[in-house]
């Protein structure tokens, strides 16, 4: 039986900055993920590590190679397929407070992902929403609140709450900690490997 869950195959993004200056941002990358399965992606600042996560999930369209998810071409999804797809890959960002609608209260945001993917009934989706701002260890009174009445911590949280709502089979997750301080990280690497167990 096959239990990869990912594969990138010659993937290449290349950026193109000017009329003559193209950035190759990702170049070449080959990869596979099994189920269960961490890997880590290391380089120094600017070698590609976001334009890989965010190519491998399409938010970035690649030049050229082949992404296969659950046995699907990503690369060859329409919008619907792609939208459907993404219920079960998503990416925690490096910079979580780009990645939160900042005139949406968190509860909303949270619960956004479940209505696009229509999995609940409204009272389902709410207690979903509490469960998992719980499960990050936030208050679930938090969800009247908006992104910026957050520290970075739990902004972090809540990004993480976010990639996880829909119960997705694969995270790709950028730099979730980095900008955290030391002890925050220790919590939050031990809660992606709870999480990771589960
Ligand atoms: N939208 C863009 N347009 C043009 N160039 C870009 C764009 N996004 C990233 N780049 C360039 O592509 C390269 C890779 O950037 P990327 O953000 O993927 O690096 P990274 O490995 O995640 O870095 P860091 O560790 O600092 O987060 C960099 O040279 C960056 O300047
Ligand atoms: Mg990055």
């Amino acid at each position: 039986m096959n239990h990869e869950l990912l594969s990138v195959q010659e993937l290449k993004t290349y950026y193109r900055v000017s009329r003559k200056k193209i950035v190759k941002a990702v170049d070449d990358v080959t990869l596979s993920v099994k189920k269960g399965e961490i890997l880590g992606i290391v380089g120094e600042s600017g070698c590609g590590k976001s334009t890989l996560g965010k190519s491998i999930l399409r938010l970035t369209e690649p030049t050229a190679g082949k992404v296969t998810f659950l046995g699907q071409e990503m690369t060859g999804l329409n919008a619907k397929d792609l939208r459907n797809m993404r219920r079960h890959i998503q990416m925690i960002f490096q910079d979580p407070y780009a990645s939160l609608n900042p005139r949406m209260k968190i509860k909303d945001i949270l619960e956004e992902p479940l209505i696009v993917h229509q999995l609940g009934t409204k009272a389902e989706r709410r207690e979903v929403v509490c469960s998992m701002l719980e499960i990050v260890g936030l208050d679930a009174s938090y969800g009247d609140r908006y992104a910026h009445q957050f520290s970075g911590g739990q902004r972090q949280r809540i990004g993480i709450a976010k990639a996880l709502i829909t119960k997705p089979k694969l995270i790709i997750a950028d730099e979730p900690v980095s900008a955290l301080d030391v002890s925050v990280q220790a919590q939050i690497l031990n809660l992606l490997n709870d999480l990771q167990e589960a």
